[in-house]
């Protein structure tokens, strides 16, 4: 007798319940997404959302743009050229990637006002905003080191200023500058590290800052906003 032909649901359900039963990944999404959350929360409070959405716009764009960059002297320029005026929808990721960056700078300042101007920095949540304004400073290094890899006039002489900037701090600042130089003088290496910085170690920073800002959320929960009946008020237990 020929094996019974499974359903269309049987054959969903029994892969998930293989991997469930192995490791409790399917189970997880539960706990990720099916929340409680205040009953008078907003618009507003999807500015974080937003910013992760952005965000991994930022790394597929990032990823598709980094097949074709040459990070070299010679190179960078053209290779940036070739993206816009050849690659096939070269000019769409492009320029994905440049207004997501601009997005995503005024997304973050709109979400830190949000819970800043709602005081949801408060008790308990002061980590939140800890690893929050760590993922600020990321996110404006990120900008810093994008900007360079034009490698035009224009980002290269905004880079000279910027590390000329950062040389004039007291004590560290002429390290960082040299560590950003790679050197005493802006050279080719100073592209590569520019490079590496903006595609590899501050990405990686920023999806476990990412990470650690998410689990605490989910932990902690969202705040109602000041106005509401709801909220936990200074003395309540
Ligand atoms: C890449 C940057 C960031 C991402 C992806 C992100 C993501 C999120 C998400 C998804 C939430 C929950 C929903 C919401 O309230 O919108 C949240 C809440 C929060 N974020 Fe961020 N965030 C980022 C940057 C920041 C910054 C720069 C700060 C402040 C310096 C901050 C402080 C907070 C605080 C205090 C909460 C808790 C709000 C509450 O409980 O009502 N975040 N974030």
């Amino acid at each position: 007798m020929a094996p019974p032909i499974p359903t269309p649901k049987e054959v969903v359900q029994i892969p998930l319940d293989w991997v469930e039963e192995r490791s409790g990944l399917v189970s997880l999404h539960k706990y990720l997404l099916f929340r409680n959350v205040p009953k008078d929360i907003s618009w507003l409070q999807t500015l974080g959302s937003a910013l992760i959405t952005t965000f991994m716009i930022q790394v597929v764009t990032g990823i598709l743009l980094a097949m074709y960059y040459h990070p070299t002297a010679d190179g960078a320029f053209e290779s940036i050229r070739y993206i816009t005026d050849e690659a096939t929808l070269g000019w769409l990721v492009r320029g994905m990637h440049k207004w997501g960056s601009s997005m995503f700078v005024i997304l973050l300042f709109l979400h830190m006002g949000r819970v800043f101007l709602m005081g949801s920095y408060k008790y308990p949540r002061e980590m939140t905003w800890l690893t929050g304004a760590i993922l600020f400073q990321l996110v404006m290094f990120m900008s810093l080191t994008g900007y360079l890899l034009v490698f035009d006039q224009r980002a290269y002489w905004a880079s000279v200023v910027a590390i000329n900037i950062n040389g004039t701090a007291p004590i560290l600042g002429p390290f960082i500058a040299e560590f950003l130089k790679v050197g005493p003088e802006f050279s080719e290496n100073t592209l590569s590290r520019f490079y590496s910085l903006h595609m590899l170690a501050v990405p990686g920073g920023i999806i476990a800052m990412i990470g650690l800002h998410l689990y605490l959320v989910i932990r902690l929960g969202v705040t109602s906003p000041p106005w509401s009946k709801h909220r936990a008020k200074a003395g309540d237990v």
